[in-house]
């Protein structure tokens, strides 16, 4: 329920309002805002409003729809960006134990990785610096990391490869001297991953309801926390693409709340929100 009741604002905020803004957003990225982001949608947008300085909601839809720049910028204010090192760590040592055993043993040398919605780079980095630290060694293997994301901002930070101190300390240990250069001067308390890491991740901005103009095929496929954002639709036509996109028996990882639909014959869960692409899907 919508609810009328809301804190002080500086500019009128209705449920007329939000529910523009939730149409744009559903029709542009997929992203279904629940009714009770009404207060979080005010908190984002309002700083819009005063960069631009604008005196109003109305003000500011009809700017949007005049101006495609901001189509853009709107899309950044309103996604959630939230990740970690090493989120949902199991994902990485069965890349560790298992992908890359099984790649060994083929006599493959060529990995080819998407991290679809890799937010500020945190995901990426994590796998590049996973499959550097195998106990397999990969070093002559021709790896690729391609990580994509709809939020131009946060893309440009993940790109220079620059994190707080307060980020990093949960890595691995070992992993932050090995892997990341401590910054002097103007960038104390920050460090830069090494370019052993950047250069094998390219970023790029992808908005995953619309054309994907990738190659692939992938070896595995990361898209976690993302889906949770879209209804069931949209999901289905995703997992699709995503299928096709994947090599036979090629893995796809999700958030752990974001199991797949039971019926879904694209792919079969191996558990622990890991799932392998089934080979009839070819
Ligand atoms: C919560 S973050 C998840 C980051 C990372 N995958 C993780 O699990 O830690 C969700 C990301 O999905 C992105 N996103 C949302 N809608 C998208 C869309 N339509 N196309 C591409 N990325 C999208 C957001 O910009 C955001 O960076």
């Amino acid at each position: 329920m919508q609810s009328n009741v809301t804190q002080q604002h500086q500019f009128n905020f209705t449920n007329e309002h939000f529910n523009t803004i939730k149409k744009i957003l559903y029709a542009h990225a997929g992203i279904v805002l629940a009714d009770h982001k009404k207060e979080m949608a005010y908190n984002r947008l309002v700083k819009r409003i005063r960069e631009l300085d604008l005196r109003s909601f109305d003000q500011y839809l009809t700017y949007i729809k005049n101006d495609n720049n901001e189509f853009g910028l709107f899309t950044n204010a309103m996604t959630t960006n939230l990740t970690a090192f090493f989120r949902e760590s199991h994902h990485f040592d069965f890349i560790g134990k298992t992908i890359i055993p099984q790649l060994a043993l083929s006599g493959k040398r060529r990995l080819r990785i998407w991290s679809a919605g890799c937010s500020l780079g945190e995901e990426p980095y994590s796998l590049a610096m996973q499959l550097l630290s195998s106990n397999i060694d990969i070093s002559n293997w021709d790896v690729r990391i391609l990580a994509t994301d709809i939020d131009s901002d946060v893309l440009s930070q993940a790109r220079t490869g620059i994190y707080s101190q307060g980020k990093v300390e949960t890595l691995p240990k070992g992993y932050l001297n090995k892997y990341f250069l401590k910054g002097s001067g103007s960038q104390t308390g920050s460090v830069r991953a090494r370019s052993e890491l950047r250069e094998i991740i390219t970023f790029k901005h992808l908005n995953l309801m619309q054309e994907w103009p990738l190659k692939g095929p992938f070896d595995f496929i990361f898209c976690r926390n993302v889906m949770i954002y879209f209804d069931t639709k949209t999901q289905a036509k995703l997992l699709e693409k995503m299928a096709a996109l994947l090599k036979t028996d090629g893995h796809l990882f999700v958030g752990h709340s974001e199991a797949l639909a039971r019926h879904d014959n694209h792919f079969t869960s191996l558990g622990k929100s890991i799932y392998q692409k089934n080979s009839q899907s070819d």
